[in-house]
């Protein structure tokens, strides 16, 4: 999957860096094409001379050749890039990272890359567990950095712990396997629904939720990531997609989100209801705003709002995969497993609002994927954009 891929592989001042020779043999074996940035403490670990004769370029370091005066663009390698690999990734390049400290040609470039970014950090046990360390890594995840998570072993103190970087071969790995998964669903139409919907009382108040629409905006992502043609039809929302080929139809009432999936769904090959519909609406809403000093306590009659999932479900012709959300608090796996049959889904998640760190608003969540077949698979708790990868790979393989 390597071959013809521009990778800028960044390497910093650790003692990992003699690793990074294997890693850019790996590479360029594999067909890939290397640009080498290194860091000035880099340069201390390793020769440019190694690396450029490996790499069949000339290492960049500075942001200018020092007796020609000709200026390396950082802008341009960034466009240039399939990926950019850190390895080693040091404390103190993470930090600048997270904090966009662009002190230095690695750092510039990684501010100007527009591809995926995958960080391998190396260093000592303690640096790797200080919460600064740890605050930093975190907010690179969170900015949709791959992280290469260090391995436990003996370091290069002869201290044992958490920290050694992971072996080239494993990011050769990891790179792979990105690669293909990113064109695993090339050619495929999906629509994602995501956020709240709101139902109008008056002019100014409404029924609504507490959903922020990370969950569905993070699958819409991953899908685009990987390929596909993603729509979301989002109800009030403030977030963006990261991948700005991810169209967004915004909505506002359950009613819209139906009107919108309806025209939409004919023509998509998956759907994916990750929306958290209102139930009910106000049978009458008010043109004007209820005033509190006329009319006492007002009683607002409510109606049902249609089931947008299982409408899809009944129209869904075949080939066609649909895929639904459960957040339960009590009997999960029977509520999920009764919801994917009234509504003809193909597939469930269930979030148990049970679960600390699950649930709306929070960037974590812990989920199960349950079939048709009844077949579950049960993931740890992780950021919501990783758990959007794992959802995608269950719905990859289901449409195989
Ligand atoms: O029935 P319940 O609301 O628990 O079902 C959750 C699933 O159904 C989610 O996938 C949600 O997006 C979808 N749903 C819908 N329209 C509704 C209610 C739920 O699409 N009116």
């Amino acid at each position: 999957m390597l071959k013809g891929k521009n990778i800028i592989l960044g390497i910093t001042g650790g003692i990992a860096a003699y690793k990074s020779v294997t890693l850019l043999r790996g590479l360029v074996k594999a067909g890939a094409e290397v640009q080498v940035v290194i860091t000035p403490a880099g340069r201390e670990f390793i020769t440019p001379v190694t690396l450029s004769a490996l790499s069949g370029r000339p290492v960049i370091c500075d942001f200018f050749t020092a007796n020609t005066g000709e200026w390396h663009s950082h802008v341009d390698l960034g466009l240039w890039a399939d990926a950019m690999v850190i390895a080693p990734a040091t404390a103190s390049t993470i930090g600048k990272m997270a904090n966009g400290i662009a002190d230095n040609m690695l750092v510039t470039t990684y501010l100007s890359a527009k591809a995926p970014v995958f960080v391998a950090p190396a260093m000592d046990l303690d640096m790797m567990a200080h919460p600064t360390t740890q605050r930093n890594i975190e907010l690179l995840r969170s900015y949709n950095n791959h992280i290469i998570e260090p391995k436990e072993g003996e370091l290069a103190s002869h201290l044992v712990g958490k920290g050694r970087m992971e072996e080239p071969e494993k990011i050769l790995e990891v790179l792979d396997k990105f690669f293909d998964q990113q064109s695993d669903l090339k050619g495929k139409r999906i629509l994602i629904t995501a956020g709240p919907t709101y139902e109008r009382i008056d002019p100014v108040r409404f029924i609504g939720n507490f959903s922020t629409g990370k969950m569905g905006f993070a699958i819409a992502d991953e899908a685009a990531d990987r390929g596909a043609d993603v729509t979301v039809v989002a109800g009030p929302v403030s977030i963006k997609p990261s991948n700005p080929s991810v169209k967004v139809i915004g909505v506002e009432s359950a009613r819209q989100m139906l009107d919108a999936c309806n025209k939409l769904w004919p023509e998509c090959d998956i759907a994916i209801m990750a929306a958290a519909v209102a139930d009910y609406a106000p049978a009458n809403p008010a043109d004007k705003k209820i005033k509190r000093e006329h009319q006492g306590v007002p009683t607002i009659e409510l109606v049902k709002n249609p089931d947008i999932a299982a409408t899809l479900g009944q129209s869904k012709r075949e080939g066609q995969l649909l895929v639904g959300f459960a957040l339960e608090t009590d009997n999960e796996t029977d509520h999920a497993i009764e919801k994917l049959t009234r509504k003809n889904l193909d597939m469930i998640v269930l979030n148990s609002l049970r679960n600390k760190g699950a649930g709306f608003g929070v960037d974590t969540n812990q989920v199960s994927v349950i079939s048709k077949n009844e077949q579950r698979t049960d993931f740890e708790l992780k950021s919501k954009r990783a758990v959007a990868t794992d959802i995608i790979d269950c719905i990859a393989e289901a449409g195989k």
